[in-house]
């Protein structure tokens, strides 16, 4: 769920966007500084220039002979701000055709102020569970998730919708978890049922229904473009739909083969890792 939502923010501050209040290297900067300013001062050593690199923090605020590029907690006596807003010799240079705006220089200063700290890719350091937001509507959150959807809400001067009626519920749900709108008696169990937990009974439900499984798994076939016939010309049937349950069977609870498993299995796409029993079921 983490990555979900820092990939969300991700793509929210690639729009103009002032800076945030705490900046965060791996969603604030790093995109900037790749786009902009690692062709030359990045790993590439052919194009390096000056001996610089900005991609490495130790290189960034080391000593040039009486100043530095990047010092920390100081950005007015950091060269690189100097650099990014000099009248006659920007950084990116002029002849690149490329400009920082207004906000990414407010938001390379704030960073420095902050102590231009960096971070590995996202992907790669271990999560940190990080404190719970500040929210002004404390009674709305049911979960730590709830927190930080509400604060960027009120950030952005938003308030939640209404809670929506049973019948939308319990179609949304089916519709997200297994793909699959309920039938009218699965509807009218649902608004009946006014015991405690009745929601989550539903998810807990569905989560372990083998449509589940093929629901999620339909993403992953989509992107390796699975298909159970040809389609093309003919339409020829073709028999693969063993490698179709086994990406299915591990998403449902009841799969022989752990999720974790069959990702790395995916990735690393060597063919050796089979799953335990393929049944022709
Ligand atoms: C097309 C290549 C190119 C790009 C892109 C580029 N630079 Fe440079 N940079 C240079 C060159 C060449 C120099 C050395 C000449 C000069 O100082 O103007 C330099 C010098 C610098 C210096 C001065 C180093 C010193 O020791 O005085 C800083 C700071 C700097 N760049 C920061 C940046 C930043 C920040 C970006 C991105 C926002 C960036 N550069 C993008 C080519 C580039």
């Amino acid at each position: 769920m983490w990555v979900v939502l820092s990939a969300t923010v991700a793509l929210r501050s690639a729009e103009s966007n002032p800076a945030p209040g705490k900046i965060d290297y791996g969603r604030d900067v790093r995109p900037i500084l790749s786009k902009n300013c690692l062709p030359c001062h990045g790993p590439d050593e052919k194009n390096r220039q000056v001996g610089l690199r900005l991609d490495l923090r130790e290189v960034a605020v080391a000593d040039r002979g009486g100043y530095r590029v990047i010092v920390p907690g100081r950005s007015s006596g950091s060269r690189l701000v100097e650099r990014i807003t000099h009248p006659t010799l920007p950084m990116p240079p002029a002849a690149t055709g490329k400009k920082l705006t207004a906000d990414e220089i407010e938001l390379l200063k704030k960073w420095i102020d902050q102590g231009a700290s960096y971070a590995g890719h996202w992907a790669f350091e271990r999560p940190v569970r990080p404190p719970l937001p500040e929210v002004k509507a404390k009674s709305w959150p049911k979960n730590e998730i709830d927190y930080f959807v509400l604060a960027r809400r009120e950030a952005e001067g938003m308030s939640p919708s209404p809670e929506t009626d049973s019948c939308t519920l319990i179609r949304r749900v089916y519709l997200d978890l297994i793909g699959i709108p309920p039938t009218p008696e699965q509807v009218d169990a649902f608004v009946k049922d006014e015991e405690p937990g009745a929601y989550e009974r539903v998810v807990v439900e569905l989560l372990n229904s083998p449509r589940y499984g093929e629901r999620w798994a339909r993403v992953w076939l989509d992107l390796a473009r699975y298909a159970d016939s040809q389609g093309y010309e003919q339409d020829n049937l073709r028999t693969i739909w063993p490698y179709r349950d086994w990406v299915i069977r591990p998403l449902c609870t009841s799969g022989e083969t752990p999720t974790s498993r069959a990702r790395v299995c995916q990735w690393r796409g060597c063919g050796r890792c089979r799953p335990a029993r393929m049944s022709a079921a």
